[in-house]
């Protein structure tokens, strides 16, 4: 397979590994440490994780090896009903942290912890909770009424909790369309996707100034080039890519229909803007086509490097720490998972 990697000792990452299972409570500990030396093929370590109730979920942002690993890989929205979903009793999320939250909320009975607690979000990182809250008091001021606020997923357990619905990429036209016409929305955090809602759906909204630092960097002027040495080629963006590079795309798509799409053709070249490891499910499952990466503008990378952050190494870790943990505070929990699930109520 096109991921193999020769098993690898943890030398490079035993400092962080250390450094976390210090602090980790002692029951959750490692007692099999020279299972730790070489890290399994991704079969086997699934198998592993599957005879101790292990659920491995993946995002297809996650490289070949974890996508391998996981027993499922998908897009928020897949993943979010995943956990729902779940009788496990432990889910180790390869994702980001906003994910594994989210598979929280939606499967609190669940001990759910990651490869890399340092895994954020660019995106979700741009709306703090306490800076929503009192622009949602300016705002009702201003309107005389409170906004609807929308949250893309891609934000924190405290901004789904000042939220009322969250959507996904997979599902945010349906969650706009499903709020009144005459009430004021919101949509945080992601100015791009919410731009692309408002043209699509012909519906003003006030939208929160927040990026992805992945999708904002594809280089249009790249993707133009390639065009021209491509002239078949059809060209996919995600909806967090600004409206320059959305406008020279012939279908704007989250992860999953992208997948939907690509599976309908046969014999066709895509350049694809979105996240790079998205390629290896797409040859994996639609071998057919040929996928060229497009290009980010200051270098040639178009990877997100928080999800790069979980390795094999620390994938294999964590299964035997049971950690690092991923909690949600407690007084967030309730409104949080209220907003989630008026989401999955609607789908
Ligand atoms: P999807 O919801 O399309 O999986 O995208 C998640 C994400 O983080 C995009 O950057
Ligand atoms: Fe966040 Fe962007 Fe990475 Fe997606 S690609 S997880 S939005 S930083």
């Amino acid at each position: 397979m096109r991921f193999q990697v020769e098993p690898r000792a943890l030398t490079s990452i035993s400092r962080t590994k250390a450094d976390r299972i210090s602090v980790l409570p002692a029951p959750t500990m490692p007692t099999d440490t020279t299972d730790l030396l070489t890290v399994p093929e991704p079969d086997v370590i699934r198998d592993w994780a599957t005879e101790r109730g292990i659920l491995i979920l993946a995002h297809s942002y996650q490289d070949g090896f974890l996508q391998e690993a996981a027993h499922f890989v998908g897009d928020s929205l897949e993943l979010a009903r995943k956990a729902a979903e779940a009788q496990a009793k432990a889910i180790c999320f390869c994702g980001v942290h906003f994910m594994a939250e989210t598979a929280k909320l939606l499967c609190p009975e669940a001990e759910v912890f990651v490869p890399d607690l340092d895994a954020g979000c660019s995106l979700a990182d741009s709306c703090k909770a306490e800076d929503l809250v009192q622009y949602q008091k300016h705002l009702t001021q201003k309107l005389g009424q409170r906004p609807v606020t929308i949250a893309y997923v891609n934000c924190s357990a405290a901004v789904k909790a000042a939220c009322d619905i969250i959507c996904t990429s997979g599902n945010a036209r349906e969650v706009v369309e499903s709020v009144p016409a005459e009430q004021p929305i919101l949509f945080v955090p992601d100015r791009h996707l919410g731009g692309w809602l408002q043209e699509t759906l012909g519906r003003e909204m006030l939208l929160w100034n927040g990026a992805c630092e992945v999708h904002e960097l594809f280089s249009v002027e790249t993707l133009l080039a390639m065009k021209a040495e491509h002239p078949q080629a059809l060209v996919l963006s995600h909806p967090e890519c600004p409206k320059a590079v959305r406008d020279v795309s012939d279908y704007v798509l989250g992860t999953a229909g992208m997948l939907r799409l690509v599976k309908e053709h046969a014999g066709q070249t895509f350049l694809i803007g979105t996240e790079a490891n998205l390629i290896y499910r797409f040859e994996k499952e639609a071998p057919q086509n040929t996928y060229l990466p497009a290009p980010g503008a200051s270098c040639a990378c178009n990877l997100c490097p928080y999800m790069a952050l979980n390795t094999p190494e620390k994938l294999w870790a964590s299964l035997h720490a049971r950690g690092p943990v991923v909690e949600v505070e407690e007084v967030y929990v309730e409104p949080a998972r209220r907003a989630l699930q008026r989401m999955l109520d609607l789908n």
